[in-house]
Formats: structure tokens, C-alpha cells, sequence
């Protein structure tokens, strides 16, 4: 209900104060262009004051109420200092009084709805903000908490997801995208909550049943994120593919091509790099140099060639971090944050 509120609130409003703006300038220029020509086609006075209502209404806009009323005051009292003229007398002094009281109530009224809407306006932006950082600190205690599961792999999904946005940018997702793409990136073991940990920190091989356990671990991770809203499926299906293959024979649905998601493809990709890479007890270490050639042997075959290519050019730019630089290196591209908002939002 919280949400949907603050989504009329935002149509209304708009998100970033520019559609009042332009709202607020039609508006002091229409005033000003029928001034301007009831001027010119009837000769009156009166009509050209209208005039004075731009300069009154937009120090009440940007001072508020005391503002508005110190502009509305000092520009009644002027009207006294026009000349006047054969239809009309400006000058007099009940014209100027009833004229500046109008003045000083314009400047009033405009001057409290612009302090009220600015108030409005802030409230809604502190709810924002305090919404994403709560977002924010879920996700990413969800994935501490699979990291200290499997502490072998310190930040893992962290990099993964950072690599995964580099990976997206060099394939040519949009802003909003990759802000997407990197919280699914974030989260893409979360289903890893619902495996036993026997299964996933045992150091002999599996078996066949406890396979076929491990193997649900993305449909379990999909699931637990159900309560994003449905508008917003990307950051789950990209849990859901991210062990699908390029020529089927993935898991969980045995998917190929371009029925897995984009952010399925691409985590897939950045998913195995680091995993290849990150020192395991069984293994000895392996350098991204010999990761990469895994990797574009099996483009084509495991991998959508696409992103393959695009993986390894923002290797080339310097963008993908590994094992060893989970001490150095703060894994989160800049505007992630801004994607939030999208994600809470129906
Ligand atoms: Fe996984």
C-alpha cells in the first residue's frame, strides 16, 4: 500500500521537480502573454499589471509564503508611481490599496503552496531513500549470509555481481538494466539458503541424489525473492537461468539460446570465471589468463558467444575483479544504488 502510495505521489509530483518547473513557467507565461495582449487590444492598464504577477510569483516559489507577501507589498505600493490615464486612474488610493492586498494575498497563497509542496516533495524523498537503504541492506545481508555459508569463496557473489555489470554495460544494456542486473548478480546463489550444508561444503564429491538436491538451488533462490513485484521478473529470472546452457542441458529447465534470460547468460559467465578462480581446498590456484580460454573454448557450447565477447572486453578495459582483490577493491559500480527505487516500485 506504502508503495503504491508513494508511486501516485511520485506521478503527481513528478520524480525529479523538472515536470513542476516547466508547469510553473507555462504558467507565469501564460499569464504574462494574455497580459500582454489585453494590453495591446483593449488599451488597459489593469491588464498590464498582470505583468507584475510574474515577478511576485516567482519569489513566492523561491522564498515561500514571507517572501511571496514582502513582493506582493512592495509591488502594490509601486502601481502607485504609474501615471494614469484617460480610461483609468492607478494611481489612486483605493486602487492601490485593494491592488497591493491582492498583490500581498497572491504572493501569501503561492508562496505556502510552494513551501507546502517543497515539504511534500522532501518527506517523499526522505521515504525514498530511507526505502532503498532498507533494500539495500537486505540484499545484501542475504548475501553475506550465503558468503559466510561458503566462506571459502570470500565476496563471491559480490564480485559477481560487479563483474556482471561491467559484462552488461560491454554488451549494451541500459543504466536501469545493469542496476538490475547487478542486485541478481548479488543474490544469484541465494537459493543456496535451502541446501543442507553437508551438501554445500562438503569437500568429497557428490552424489547423484545430493546433485539433483544442489541442482535446485536457483529455483529456491527464484522463489525466495518472490516478493519483488511481478513487473520486475528480470532480477529473478536471472537467478532462476544462471546455470542454464547455451545449447541446453542446464539446469533447473534445460533451456537454450535466447530462451535464458539475458542476466542468466551473463551471470553464467562471470559465475563460472570467478568460481574457476577462487582458491578451493581440492584445487590448486588457476589464473583469470587460463579461466578466459576455458571460457572462450566453451562460447558457443555453455556460453551465449555474445556475452563471451563481452566479458572479455571488460576484462580488457580493467573492469573485472577476482579473487584476489576482494581486500582492495569496493564492488559497487556507481548508479547501482539508483536502480533500487525501480526495483521497489510495482
Ligand atoms: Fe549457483
Amino acid at each position: 500500500m506504502l508503495l503504491v502510495r508513494n508511486r501516485m505521489a511520485r506521478l503527481f509530483e513528478g520524480s525529479t521537480g523538472h515536470n513542476n518547473h516547466i508547469m510553473i513557467f507555462m504558467l507565469l507565461l501564460l499569464v504574462s502573454i494574455s497580459s500582454v495582449t489585453a494590453h495591446s487590444l483593449y488599451g488597459s492598464t489593469p491588464a498590464i499589471m498582470h505583468i507584475l504577477f510574474l515577478p511576485i510569483l516567482a519569489v513566492a516559489y523561491l522564498c515561500g509564503a514571507v517572501g511571496g507577501v514582502i513582493a506582493g507589498l512592495l509591488l502594490g505600493c509601486s502601481t502607485a508611481l504609474i501615471p494614469s490615464n484617460f480610461f483609468y486612474d492607478p494611481g489612486s488610493a483605493t486602487n492601490v490599496l485593494v491592488r497591493t492586498l491582492c498583490f500581498t494575498f497572491l504572493g501569501f497563497s503561492a508562496g505556502t503552496l510552494s513551501s507546502f509542496y517543497r515539504f511534500k516533495r522532501d518527506t517523499l524523498h526522505f521515504k525514498e531513500d530511507a526505502a532503498k537503504v532498507l533494500l539495500k541492506n537486505v540484499f545484501l545481508s542475504f548475501s553475506n549470509t550465503v558468503d559466510a555459508r561458503d566462506g571459502s569463496t570470500g565476496k563471491h557473489d559480490r564480485r559477481v555481481a560487479a563483474n556482471a555489470y561491467y559484462a552488461g554495460r560491454h554488451l549494451g544494456l541500459q543504466e536501469s538494466e545493469l542496476g538490475k542486473l547487478y542486485w541478481a548478480g548479488l543474490l544469484h546463489d541465494i537459493g543456496k539458503f535451502g541446501i543442507h550444508d553437508s551438501i554445500l561444503n562438503g569437500e568429497r564429491g557428490l552424489t547423484k541424489e545430493e546433485w539433483d538436491v544442489m541442482r535446485k538451488h536457483p529455483e529456491i533462490g527464484s522463489n525466495i525473492l518472490s516478493f519483488l513485484p511481478s513487473g520486475k521478473s528480470e532480477i529473478r529470472k536471472g537467478i532462476l537461468h544462471h546455470h542454464e546452457q547455451w545449447l541446453g542441458g542446464g539446469y533447473p529447465s534445460g533451456l537454450s539460446g535466447e530462451e535464458i534470460h539475458v542476466f542468466g547468460r551473463i551471470i553464467a559467465v562471470v559465475d563460472v570465471c570467478d568460481a574457476i578462480t577462487s582458491p578451493r581446498p581440492y584445487k590448486r590456484e588457476i589464473f583469470i589468463e587460463e579461466a578466459l580460454n576455458y571460457i572462450r573454448q566453451n562460447s558457443g557450447v555453455l556460453f551465449d558467444p555474445k556475452v563471451v565477447d563481452a566479458f572479455v572486453g571488460a576484462y580488457g578495459d580493467g573492469h573485472i575483479a577476482t579473487f584476489s582483490d576482494r581486500e582492495t577493491k569496493v564492488f559497487v559500480p556507481p548508479m547501482v544504488d539508483d536502480s533500487l527505487m525501480d526495483i521497489l516500485m510495482l
